[in-house]
């Protein structure tokens, strides 16, 4: 069976290799060590997603407010990218795919995120050319990622429940 990782490569176009240049250098530091660059793409990113003119996607983020979903993700970036871990310690542990669980992360779904997160990365001043094609290649395969997992996590619920593995009920 194909791995999530595999999937992800597949539909994103992007070698997990690729996907992970990023951790080659440390992206936050070289960034200028403050967590700036990452609020500066975040804000750009979500004043995007919540002036999205498409109004299916806009509601995938209803359940949010704004201001907590630009801190929930440049909290992650900065983790993920070499920072301190400003997102567990808040949070918790990332797992990403069960934190997208309740939302409907499609094919369509992933690529008007990354249409998104194209736009914002391109007007963001603070981060050079160089970390943005990173960025952008671990934005595609973890999208990807999320909708395959998405897929399974799915078709884990719809299967009915069967006897095999239940207690033998108590007489
Ligand atoms: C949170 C949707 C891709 C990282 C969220 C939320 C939604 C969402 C609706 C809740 C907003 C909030 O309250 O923070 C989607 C959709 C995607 C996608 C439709 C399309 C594929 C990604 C990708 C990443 C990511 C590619 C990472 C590179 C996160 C993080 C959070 C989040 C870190 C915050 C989770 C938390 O704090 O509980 N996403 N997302 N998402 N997403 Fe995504």
């Amino acid at each position: 069976m194909q791995s999530l990782q595999d999937k992800a490569s597949e539909w994103s176009g992007v070698a997990a290799s690729d996907a992970f240049a990023i951790d080659e250098g440390n992206a936050f530091e070289e960034l200028g060590g403050t967590p700036q660059p990452f609020v500066d793409l975040s804000t750009n990113f979500y004043t995007r997603v919540y002036e999205d003119e498409e109004e299916w996607f806009r509601e995938i983020f209803s359940g949010s407010q704004k201001e907590d979903a630009i801190r929930n993700q440049y909290e992650f970036l900065v983790q993920r990218m070499g920072g301190p871990p400003l997102f567990s310690q808040r949070r918790g542990h990332p797992a990403l795919i069960g934190r997208h669980r309740p939302f409907p992360v499609t094919h369509r779904a992933a690529e008007r995120w990354l249409h998104h997160m194209q736009q914002a990365l391109e007007t963001t001043e603070s981060i050079n050319p160089d970390i943005k094609t990173k960025m952008m290649n671990f934005f595609r395969h973890t999208a990807y990622f999320l909708v395959a997992g998405n897929e399974l996590t799915r078709q884990a619920q719809a299967v009915p429940p069967c006897k095999h593995a239940t207690s033998k009920p108590a007489v």
